[in-house]
């Protein structure tokens, strides 16, 4: 066991449980390095798509593909209407995804470090599968929120089993958009499904109206930890980030994981092809 019994009660108390020192700093900063060179070798001529007048359908072609590569995903406002960056490449990504950790052999071998198995099986997990992955930039001055949510919505299965895997890979602070969450809130229901949808993409399946707490709301707690750090968060945690309004980077790095008992339904809108099957911890030789 890597978690002592006291944080698996607050694991289970709070739906989410803070574990620092969790990753090697050398560790940290070759994810970042790796991330930075994603984004350089980015292809910018692809990136006109994004400034067509169908702009919501093909960013949405864009996401929808994604489950089983390497994506980048730019702020908003990052292009003007020629397709051209307003901003250096660098400074204008919000975002890659979704299967790093499958593609990518740094992103592989940081998912599949020996801490992150262990932790999964003292929280419970019997087949863990890595579903998905994300960097985080989270810009200085311009890193946007992401508004209160419940990760089941985006990554549900039958029973609900995912847990985020979120590691700061710079330091989070309040003045840079660290995450918020409302401890306890995971025994409150999912409020909503986000899934495929013949007609738009998708859409928005509202299940249950209870509000979730607004921004500077009592009920919501900052989790400021430094790098390194590994926070867990329950799939039904409502959980926020704010702006980062300061001049420093927040990079963080997050896999969810589900559980290969689960049933994973087909309207997701996270998709895998046949040659990539969902893996657990097994290191993969293809690289
Ligand atoms: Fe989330």
């Amino acid at each position: 066991m890597v978690l002592s019994t006291q944080q698996i009660e607050s694991w289970e108390r709070d739906g989410f449980l803070v574990v620092p020192d969790a990753v090697e700093p050398d560790r940290c900063r070759e994810l970042r390095r790796r991330a930075l060179e994603i984004v350089d070798e980015f292809d910018a001529s692809t990136v006109s798509i994004f400034s067509t007048n169908e702009q919501d359908r093909t960013s949405d072609d864009y996401f929808l593909a994604s489950g089983d590569n390497i994506s980048c995903f730019f702020e908003e406002g990052a292009f003007r209407m020629d397709g051209s960056l307003v901003q250096s490449k660098e400074q204008s990504i919000n975002k890659l995804g979704h299967a790093m950790h499958d593609l990518d052999p740094v992103f592989d071998s940081f998912s599949r470090q020996p801490i992150m198995a262990e932790i999964a099986a003292d929280i419970g997990f019997t087949d863990p599968r890595l579903l998905q992955s994300m960097y985080i930039f989270k810009q200085p001055r311009i890193g946007g929120e992401v508004t209160c949510h419940q990760d089941s919505t985006f990554l549900y299965t039958d029973p609900m089993s995912v847990v985020g895997f979120w590691v700061a890979v710079d330091d989070a602070t309040i003045e840079n958009g660290c995450l918020w969450a409302q401890p306890g809130g995971h025994r409150g229901p999912l409020r909503k499904r986000f899934v495929l949808d013949d007609e738009n993409g998708t859409r928005f399946d509202q299940l249950d109206s209870t509000p979730f707490p607004e921004p500077g709301s009592p009920d919501l707690v900052p989790i400021e930890v430094r790098a390194g750090t590994l926070v867990l968060l329950h799939g039904l945690l409502p959980h926020w980030s704010d702006v980062n309004r300061s001049e420093r980077s927040r990079h963080a790095y997050t896999v969810h994981l589900i559980d290969g008992s689960a049933h994973y339904p087909d309207e997701n809108w996270l998709r895998r092809g046949p040659d990539l099957p969902l893996r657990g911890f097994e290191r993969s030789t293809v690289h």
